[in-house]
């Protein structure tokens, strides 16, 4: 997150706005609050330029509780829900969806080990949804093409939300946890147009139906106050740099420097084919494993930290998420240089 959020959320615990509380310890009920969840809503309606179908709330919990959330307001049981498996996360989706109704998994990148997003697939008519993960935040992959259908089309962008322009009125609902691209952990982002609900036969427990929360204005019980807050001061930083096409320039800038060094090492490549790579994470390996050890400590000593890939794909991987400065990236790429010039 970029370092003038911290400042100010910092400045926010202490003394909110002169107020002589903090922002901990105002009540979600006051007028102070609801200006922040005003200005929070509508600085995400205006960075998405959303129409006005659509209705954006600020939920508790992880991106993981829209796994179930999600289906359990827009999937009927007798009904079938379309979704793409593109790695871990796109997978534990799919599971909790099966809970409510029936899953046609349309695609999978599972065969190239999820080394590539999927090209050639149907998603059927009568699908309830077709949900995509639009970054996989583990891989490195990334949909560049947002697929189009007829299908109300449903996106987990916990990991490239804000990153790009995309048309986001294309898609009928976005979910994103908070804590890549906007703020503290603890709150989703929501995104979802109105007409999609209210459509199944099951009930719906209170807390778990968006109609409620859109109904009490994301206030249909104590909001995550400082998350949101946070998230409101990141959202204004977006705007006041230029918003999501200025941000967009910047990430371009930095995933090509990155790519590039490592196309062009004699060390390191890079796992996703090259039409599909992440702008937001970027993973590679070395052609020789038995060097990745003794190259890790070597951006230790650097001060590079948080480059070791997941365990699922080893090697390393750089999240270049939008308040990331392209001046880390250069220590990070001069750091290969240099580890190269020292290899016989
Ligand atoms: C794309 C994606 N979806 C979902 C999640 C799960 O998010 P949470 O830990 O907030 O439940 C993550 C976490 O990294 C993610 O990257």
């Amino acid at each position: 997150m970029p370092q003038e959020v911290f400042q100010q959320a910092a400045q926010a615990v202490l003394n909110y706005n002169n107020t002589g509380l903090s922002i901990l310890e105002i009540g979600h009920r006051t007028s102070t609050f609801q200006a922040v969840m005003d200005e929070a809503r509508a600085l995400v309606k205006e960075l998405m330029q959303l129409d006005d179908k659509h209705e954006v709330l600020f939920l508790h919990g992880g991106a993981s509780t829209q796994f179930m959330q999600v289906p359990m307001n827009l999937l009927d049981d007798k009904e079938t829900a379309a979704y793409a498996d593109t790695g871990v996360w796109g997978i534990k989706a799919i599971k909790e969806a099966k809970l409510y109704g029936k899953v046609e998994v349309v695609c999978s990148g599972k065969e190239s080990n999820y080394t590539a997003i999927p090209k050639d697939f149907a998603v059927p008519n009568d699908a309830a949804y077709f949900h995509i993960t639009t970054n996989n935040t583990i891989y490195g992959s990334q949909w560049q093409k947002i697929p189009n259908t007829s299908t109300p089309l449903v996106g987990d962008m916990s990991s490239d939300v804000f990153s790009r322009v995309i048309d986001f009125n294309a898609f009928d609902l976005i979910y994103a946890g908070a804590q890549k691209n906007m703020g503290p952990a603890g709150v989703n982002l929501l995104v979802v147009k109105k007409d999609l609900l209210g459509k199944i036969k099951r009930p719906i427990p209170t807390i778990m139906d968006y109609r409620n929360h859109i109904n009490e204005g994301s206030m249909l019980n104590t909001p995550p106050v400082f998350a949101v807050f946070v998230c409101m001061l990141t959202l204004r930083w977006l705007k006041s740099i230029g918003g999501v096409a200025a941000v967009e320039k910047l990430n371009d800038a930095k995933a090509a420097l990155l790519y590039k060094t490592i196309d062009e090492s004699p060390l390191f490549r890079g796992t996703v084919v090259n039409e599909d790579r992440s702008k937001m994470n970027v993973c590679f390996v070395m052609n020789d494993p038995s060097l990745e050890v003794s190259f890790l400590a070597f951006t230790k000593e650097r001060n590079i930290v948080g480059i070791k890939g997941h365990r699922l794909v080893g090697g390393f991987r750089a999240s270049l998420y939008n308040a990331l400065p392209i001046n880390s990236v250069e220590v990070l790429v001069q750091a290969m240089k240099d580890f190269a010039q020292l290899q016989p």
